[in-house]
This record gives C-alpha cells, sequence and structure tokens, in this order.
C-alpha cells in the first residue's frame, strides 16, 4: 500500500515516516508543503529519504496560501476570540489539498498527518481530508502509537532516524501569516512568555526611539500598496511582518478555547495579520453604513473566524459568508495611515472616494443643523421603546 504523509521535518513526522512503514508495510511518500514558514527545505527533503521515504515531494504554496486563505482572512478581519489572527488554522486545509493531490498522483489508498488527539490540528486536518477524498483513510499515527516525547526520541536512536532539535522548549508553527508559540513555559499563563518565545518581533524597548508610518492602500477590501509601493500580498505581508517586528507590533498573548474541550494559553507573533486587520477594519468603519458594520463585525466577521479556527474550512457556510461580506467590501477602498511606535499601534488617518464621512455634516461651527423641533420629534420618537418599558416596569 501507499500512504502520503504531510511532513514537516520535525521529531513527530520523521518517526511517522519510519512506524507507518513497519506498521502497514506501506511506501511512505513524504509531502511538506511551503506556506512561508522559515525552514531549510533541502535538509527536510534529505531527512525524509533518510528517514525511508518512498519519494518527496516540496511544495511551493505561498502564493495560494496568500490569495485563497489570507485574503479571506483580512477581508473577514479574521480573529479567533478577537485576537488569534488564525494562522495555523488556515494552512491546514491547503496543506491537506496538497497531500490528496499527491495521493491522487501516486495512488495512494491513506493519507497521514503528524497532529495529536490533544490539538486543534488534526480536526482540521481530517475534516478537510474525508471532504476532498471521502475513500483515502486517514492515518495520525501519533494517535496510535502512544509513545511519549522521550519514547520517540529512543525510536528515532534505534532506528538510526534523522533527528535533530528533540529537546525543544517550546512548539512552533508558523508561516506568512502568524508564528504560533505553545508548550514549555508558556504553559504557565500567570507567567509572562520569556523573550527567548519571540523571534519575528523585538521587545518594545529595542525598538527604534522614532516612530513608522505606513499607509496602505486598499481595493475592495484587501491591501495592494504600502506607502504607495504597488505589491503583491506574499511580498505586502512580509514587508509588514518586517517593519511591525522591527517596531515590536504583533505580539499576542492570550487565552484560547481549544475545540478539543479545555482552554490554552496561546502565544503568537504575527505583526502583518495585527496591523491589516487593524487598517481593514477601520477603513470598512469610514465606507460601511452602520448596519452594514454592525451586521459583519458582530455577525459575519466572528461567525467565520469560528468556522476557520473549528476545523470546518469545508463547511458551506463558510463561503455564503464570504458572499455576504463581497457585497459589501466592494466600497471599501482607499487609504489608512497606521503609526507604529515601540509596540503600540494607532490608525491616524483615512480616506475613501467612498467614504460615508461629510464634513458638513459632521462640523459644529458651520452648515447643516436640524431645528429645535425636528431634534425634539426625533428623540421622542427614538426613545419610545425604551421609556415605555421603564414605566411598564416601575
Ligand atoms: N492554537 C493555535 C491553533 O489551534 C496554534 C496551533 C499550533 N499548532 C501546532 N502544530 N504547533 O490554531
Ligand atoms: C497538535 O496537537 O498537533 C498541535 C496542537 C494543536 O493542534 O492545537
Amino acid at each position: 500500500s501507499k500512504i502520503v504523509l504531510a511532513y514537516s521535518g520535525g521529531l513527530d513526522t520523521t518517526v511517522a515516516i519510519k512506524w507507518l512503514s513497519e506498521k502497514f508495510g506501506a511506501e511512505v511518500y513524504t509531502v511538506t508543503v511551503d506556506v512561508g514558514q522559515e525552514d531549510d527545505f533541502s535538509r527536510i527533503e534529505e531527512r525524509a529519504y533518510k528517514a525511508g521515504a518512498r519519494q518527496h515531494f516540496y511544495i511551493d504554496a505561498r502564493r495560494e496560501f496568500a490569495e485563497r486563505y489570507i485574503a479571506k482572512a483580512i477581508v473577514m478581519n479574521g480573529m479567533y476570540e478577537g485576537l488569534y489572527p488564525l494562522g495555523t488554522a488556515l494552512a491546514r486545509p491547503l496543506i491537506v489539498e496538497k497531500v490528496v493531490e499527491v495521493a491522487r498522483r501516486v495512488g495512494a489508498d491513506a493519507v497521514a498527518h503528524g497532529s495529536t488527539s490533544k490539538g486543534n490540528d488534526q480536526v482540521r486536518f481530517d475534516i478537510t481530508a474525508k471532504a476532498l477524498a471521502p475513500d483515502l483513510k486517514i492515518i495520525a499515527p501519533a494517535r496510535i502509537w502512544g509513545m511519549t516525547r522521550a519514547e520517540e526520541v529512543e525510536y528515532a536512536k534505534r532506528h538510526g532516524l534523522p533527528v535533530g532539535e528533540e529537546h525543544k522548549k517550546y512548539s512552533i508553527d508558523d508561516n506568512l501569516w502568524s508564528r504560533s508559540i505553545e508548550g514549555g513555559p508558556l504553559d504557565d499563563p500567570a507567567a509572562e512568555p520569556p523573550e527567548d518565545a519571540f523571534k519575528w518581533t523585538v521587545p518594545p524597548d529595542k525598538a527604534p526611539a522614532e516612530p513608522a508610518y505606513l499607509t496602505i492602500e486598499f481595493e475592495r477590501g484587501l491591501p495592494v500598496a504600502v506607502n504607495g509601493e504597488k505589491m503583491e500580498l506574499v511580498s505586502l505581508i512580509s514587508f509588514l511582518n518586517h517593519v511591525g517586528g522591527a517596531n515590536a507590533v504583533g505580539r499576542i498573548d492570550h487565552i484560547e478555547n481549544r475545540l478539543v474541550g479545555f482552554k490554552s494559553r496561546e502565544v503568537y507573533e504575527a505583526p502583518a495579520a495585527v496591523i491589516l486587520y487593524h487598517a481593514h477594519r477601520d477603513l470598512e468603519k469610514l465606507v460601511l453604513t452602520p448596519r452594514e458594520l454592525r451586521f459583519k463585525h458582530y455577525v459575519l466577521d466572528p461567525q467565520w473566524a469560528d468556522l476557520v479556527y473549528q476545523g470546518l474550512w469545508v463547511e458551506p457556510l463558510r463561503t455564503a459568508l464570504e458572499k455576504a461580506a463581497e457585497e459589501m467590501e466592494k466600497w471599501v477602498t482607499g487609504e489608512v495611515k497606521v503609526k507604529l511606535y515601540k509596540g503600540a499601534l494607532w490608525v491616524v488617518g483615512r480616506e475613501s472616494p467612498y467614504g460615508g464621512y461629510s464634513h458638513e455634516l459632521a462640523d459644529y461651527s458651520r452648515g447643516w443643523y436640524p431645528t429645535d423641533e425636528e431634534a425634539r420629534g426625533f428623540i421622542e420618537i427614538w426613545s419610545l421603546h425604551s421609556l415605555t418599558a421603564l414605566r411598564r416596569r416601575k
């Protein structure tokens, strides 16, 4: 039989190559999907072969990740429970897509991944695989073998497998959109994250003494240029990660409700995601009607983030939410000026040809005023529901 394994190059999936071939007598094909993680892909390939892979595939999916996944997150202001930009969650369905493609190419009967039974990733992986390829078996070795980390290292040694950093302090998952940091000292939610947890961002006291200004241009809800320079999405995001990180912007530390029944302390670095979230949402506030704005920010956006986090990328409601948003995003075109300074971020200016703002209406010193009679009538009717209820409840 043939099994296609989503291969990161880490301990779990390296042990999995050997374990799968022994346990199932299978030929194991490995796939590493490049979604912008900072890795040495030729070393990963070398490892795969050393561990016994029949054939290794490297797939550069950075552009697809940006255009088909991150772009949706930007438009939908995707932040799980208000703070997590969903980097890991967004990459999983794309990785599965690529693994399934390879499975078809080599004629495999199963796909495999390295997730544990305690995490969200297994749910995202399995559901997407079931949707795309219901005929393929799904194998998650780490859910089956019951080895501790130390036993995995022992297994690797016994079989001469090429594993390196087995004594890692943190569990890291990074891609173009965010760097997720879990475990070790972070498992004490009362303790501040040690400085060595961070890699993309400097601490605020090491940031420049002068603020950095970014003018971000949006077209139909998507960023297309920064400081007057047109960029395609991958470069634009990398650029913002760089500038944001250098100004200590983009560190996130929160308690997250996992979908597998418990809360976990999660730390992220996501400078571009944080900057674009604030800039995009601000432009929506300028352009959308108050009814559109409330419906999008209170209903569509959080529903979308929940589905993506909870492994339901394939749920039909997700695309329905996006279609509803698309109708409004037609007008989310314009420029937002953002100021970054020692870890803080402020939107300090915005403009759009479709902005609902009218200086004539907002200015106190001149222009249109309702008459006293108009104002009284409006207030009378506006408060009627509330005042009636209050009288009844006395
Ligand atoms: N808590 C985040 C999520 O569920 C990050 C998960 C990190 N995954 C990993 N394999 N280290 O999306
Ligand atoms: C895993 O168990 O694979 C990582 C943790 C997670 O999915 O949240």
